[in-house]
Formats: structure tokens, sequence, C-alpha cells
């Protein structure tokens, strides 16, 4: 493979020049974040999993949040599951969330509840991998040790030209030669930073300020212009399709039908409005058939019955719910592999209260007291654009 190992090269007076000039732009230009303030390894870690797979302004946010509800270790590992919950509400991918109180018990009953200080040790909690354990490592401990991320390997990447296909997991090692080889000793951590920084304001993935950059004379991609050319990436596989129809089931209290997910799997313990996986075919068809007819279902549940029995071309009555067969709207989400499309109903219910225990009843007020993902905060919106936000 051409221009491999280019790091190889840089003579010590070139390394020594280019941590100085790199740690004097990420001195002068270190964004203020929450983070940042002090070098508290319980900090760092909390922060390094939030900023995981979510953008530093959405994170911040949060950050502040999970710190005022859990500020040590043992608030985390003594943290009621639905709380946690709560302060994850919304950032995605919950199992981090899981993961952090386990890893916070481990801390509690094997590190004597102080954050571990090896790479290793570290690497032994819950959750925490390479990168993780490599950014709380050299920012808390300023241990020697890479933080190698999306951002970092496009860097990287670009200054040396390699053409190793960051998809995969084997070329990992070849970033990782690259990055000891060039990580500062003694500032470790804020060189972990700075990349990261590099990576998210001026080495972007499209169309990089190569003009602002501080690093822009070392290098190769830049002198040789194939900046575009990196990172080599094999495209992801498409999110498989999973349809859905969702039902907002209103009451004659004013209250909401909402359900509890499996304490497994995806979305594990979270609430949503009842959703009921359908073909393809099925979703499609219902989407074309939705009868337009603006006419509204009344508020009163006796009402709305003999409005369904006088428009049946408008109103389904099914099951003790008046259904509106027009549908609000169309949801999409995307967890990583899987899109979801929920085609959304409305309803009114009719008859007799439902008494399954993994479902409740509950009134726009208290939504907060739920935990709901994504998609169903998306849910709720349509409602509101629907019917007006009425809070
Ligand atoms: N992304 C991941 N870790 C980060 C950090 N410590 N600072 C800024 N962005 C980050």
């Amino acid at each position: 493979m051409k221009n491999e190992k280019n790091w190889e090269t840089w003579s010590d007076e070139e390394l020594y020049s280019f941590q100085e000039e790199f740690i004097a732009w990420y001195e002068k230009e270190k964004r203020n974040l929450p983070w940042r303030v002090n070098l508290d390894p319980y900090r760092i870690w909390i922060s390094e999993i939030m900023l995981q797979q979510t953008r530093v302004d959405t994170v911040i946010e949060y950050y502040y949040r999970f710190m005022e509800w859990f500020p040590t270790i043992k608030d985390l590992a003594e943290a009621p599951d639905d709380r946690l919950l709560k302060a994850w509400e919304g950032l995605g991918y919950y199992s981090r969330a899981r993961n952090l109180k386990v890893a916070a018990q481990q801390i509690m009953t094997d590190f004597d509840g102080q954050m571990p200080e090896t790479i290793d040790e570290i690497r032994q909690l819950k959750g925490i991998g390479p990168y993780t354990a490599g950014a709380i490592g050299s920012i808390a401990f300023q241990i020697p040790e890479p933080a190698i991320d999306g951002n970092v390997m496009r860097v990287v990447s670009r200054l040396f030209e390699i053409s190793d296909d960051i998809a995969k997991p084997s070329s990992r090692k070849v970033f990782e030669a690259a990055m000891y080889k060039i990580i500062d000793q003694h500032r470790p951590g804020d060189f972990n930073q700075a990349m990261m920084d590099l990576g998210s304001s001026i080495c972007t993935p499209t169309s990089p300020k190569c003009e602002e950059c501080p690093i822009q004379s070392y290098c190769l991609s830049y002198k040789n212009n194939t900046m575009t050319n990196y990172p080599v990436k094999t495209k992801k596989l498409k999110p498989k399709d999973i349809y859905y129809i969702g039902g907002i089931i209103e009451n004659k209290q004013q209250e909401f039908l909402l359900q509890q997910r499996n304490t497994k799997g995806l979305l594990a313990n979270m609430w949503l409005f009842p959703i009921e996986e359908v073909s393809k075919e099925r979703f499609e068809f219902l989407k074309k058939t939705g009868v337009k007819e603006e006419k509204q279902l009344s508020l009163d549940f006796e009402e709305s019955l003999l409005v369904a029995e006088e428009n049946p071309e408008i109103f389904d009555q099914y099951t003790h719910v008046v259904w509106q067969k027009r549908i609000l709207g169309e949801v999409t989400h995307i967890f990583s592999h899987l899109k979801w499309h929920i085609l959304v109903f409305y309803g009114r219910k009719t008859g007799e209260t439902i008494t399954d225990e993994n479902q409740a009843w509950a009134t726009k007020d208290e939504f907060s007291n739920y935990v709901f993902p994504k998609p169903q905060q998306k849910m709720v919106e349509l409602y509101k654009e629907e019917f007006g936000n009425t809070e």
C-alpha cells in the first residue's frame, strides 16, 4: 500500500514542533465546556459516554442535569432506574445509561469507590471500550493513551494519507500506531482533546477548512491536495425498515393511553402510545387510503360513537375505540441499524377501561412522569400540530 506508515518518517524536531504548535492552538481556541473545568475522572467519564453518539451542543444541557442529580459515583451506583432513564430521556442509546450504573456499582465494590487509574482497570468497567478508556486515562490521569473515534481517524488519515478502511475494526491498530507516535507525552489529555476539537471544527468530513488549520504544514493530504480522498470508508449498510401503526387514544377524562415496553431489548421499560408492527404493504395501503376529511371526533365519547355510526367513511368503530381514519401523520426514527416508520392514528376510547398492567392512562401534564423515547416525542408533536398545544 502506498504511503504506508508516513508517521515513521518524522524526525524528533518535526514531532516536537508539531506538538507545540498543536497544543498552543488548543490553548487558544479550546471550547469552554463543562467537563473541562477540572480533571475529576467521574465528570470526564460521564461526558465521554454522553459524547459517544451525541453532539456537544446537545450534551451540555443533559450533562449539567446529570451532574446535579448524580453528583458522585455513589449517587450513580444507587440511582433508581426510572430516574436514571429520565436523565437520559431523548439522548438515545439507552444502554449507555444502564451500563453507567453497573460500572458505578463495580467501582463501589471492586475499587473502593474511587475511579481506577490505569487503562487496564478502566477497561474492566461496563460500557468502557478503548476509546473511552483512552479519553479518561489521558484527560484525568495524563496517561499517554490515544482516544480514537471517527473524528480522530479522519484527522489522522488526512495527516498521513492513511488509506485503511476506517469502517473495519482491523484498521484500528494502524491509527493507534500513528497516534502513539505523535501524542504529546506530557499533555496527552490536551492533545487528544485538540484532535477532537480539530475534527469537529476544522477537519470536517466535507469541505475541511484547511486554511485555518494549525497543523496544515504537517498534513500530507493538504500538501498533495487529496483531503477529500480521506478517510477511506466502506458504506454502511442501510438500516432495516420496520413499519408500525401507532394509536393516540384519548378517553373522556382527556387522558391518553400509554404502553410500557418490555424489560429487555430496544427502549426497554420506556413508554409509548400503543404501536403495532405491520407489513410494509399494510402500511402503504393504510397510508394511501387515509381519509382526508377534516371532521373531528367529539371529546364526548358517546357523541363520538354516534358520529362514527353516521360517518362510517371517516370513522371506524373498533374494540371500544372510535378511530379517525385520517392519519395524523408519519413519524420516522433511526436507531443505528433499524428505521422505524409509524403511521399515526387518533382515536377515542368508548368502552371499559383497559386494565393491562403494562398500560396506563395519563394526561398531558402527567407525561413528564414517564420516560419517552424520541419516536414518542415525535408522535406527541404530531398530536399538538393537529389539535393545538392546549397546555
Ligand atoms: N467529543 C468526545 N469527547 C470530547 C471532549 N472531551 N471534548 C470535546 N468533544 C468531545
